[in-house]
């Protein structure tokens, strides 16, 4: 049961918000009754995003968060169309994946480019119009699981959402002072690749899911229902801290009550004696 957050009359900005979890957020801050102003550059699949939802309430910006203009064009027409900016989603992101060995310099830097100066672009233009505006803020970034784990094929990917949860740090020290709180959701494996899936990625995750500590993949509206957490009213505490939403992936794999096997029979650990005299612990 979904928690029933109330936005009214709060303005969201929201990027990313052509697909996956930035098009379902966009839905969620909609239905809390809030303004909100959709961006991407992609702009069919925003027309998508939107194409259901009361225009007086919606509005889409088409730009590049990896840009200065970009970046400020974005924040811009959420002013501009609804006369000031009370949230901030920084959603958007790129994760094309190679190893290490075979990575190139171009990906390097594009995913580094919008994940991460992105980011930065697009707090550092908010938090200006929230000033400007003489309001107090939210502004939520974006990470991942991979920020922490080594995941193989994810050298950009990985160290850019590692960057993004420093740099929310550093943010929510500098903002607070203007009653801007920053806050970093860390999503774990989330369904939003269209479907049907590649065999190859079909087949990688058919291995992946089962090992899960909740053995299955989150849902977009379950990272939305804590993004608006992030940003109400509930989280007025709340700053620079990252937010996992990943089912327990970070912590470890599923445990489904089979045999322990690292219990060391050898020893009674209450008594301190070895129980087993005839093996010698190493
Ligand atoms: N889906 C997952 O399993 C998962 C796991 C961990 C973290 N995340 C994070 O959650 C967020 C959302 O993930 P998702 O799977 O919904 O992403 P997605 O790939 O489905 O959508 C990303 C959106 O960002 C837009 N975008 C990319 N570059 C842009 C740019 N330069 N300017 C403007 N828009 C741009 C794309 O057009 C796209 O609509 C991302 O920050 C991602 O790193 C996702």
């Amino acid at each position: 049961m979904p928690i029933a957050f109330d936005f009214s009359d709060r303005v969201t900005l929201i990027t990313g918000a052509a697909r996956g979890v930035g098009r379902a957020m966009v839905r969620q801050f909609v239905d809390a009754g809030s303004f909100v102003l959709a961006a991407d550059r992609d702009q069919a699949g925003l027309a998508e995003t939107v194409a259901e939802l009361d225009a007086a309430r919606v509005a889409t910006s088409i730009g590049d968060i990896s840009t200065p203009d970009g970046a400020a064009g974005i924040v811009n027409a959420a002013v501009a169309r609804f006369g000031r900016l009370d949230v901030c989603v920084n959603n958007a992101a790129v994760a094309p994946h190679a190893t290490l060995l075979e990575e190139r310099v171009e990906v390097w830097d594009l995913v580094h480019g919008v994940n991460v100066r992105g980011t930065f672009l697009m707090t550092q233009a908010a938090a200006r119009a929230m000033i400007a505006g003489g309001r107090p803020g939210r502004i939520i970034n974006f990470s991942s699981g991979a920020s922490k784990r080594g995941s193989a094929g994810a050298p950009a990917y990985a160290s850019s959402r590692a960057a993004t949860e420093a740099f929310s740090r550093v943010a929510a020290i500098e903002l607070a002072q203007y009653n801007i709180l920053v806050t970093c959701v860390s999503p774990g494996l989330i369904d939003t690749q269209p479907k049907p899936l590649p065999p190859r990625m079909a087949e990688a995750l058919g291995r992946r899911v089962p090992a899960l500590p909740m053995a299955r993949a989150g849902e977009p509206e379950e990272v939305g229902q804590v993004v608006m957490f992030l940003a109400s009213e509930a989280a007025s505490y709340m700053t620079g801290t990252i937010v996992e939403v990943d089912g327990g992936a970070g912590i470890g794999s599923r445990f489904e009550g089979a045999t322990v096997v690292d219990d060391d029979s050898r020893y009674d650990w209450v008594t301190g004696r070895i129980a087993n005299p005839g093996v010698s612990p190493s």
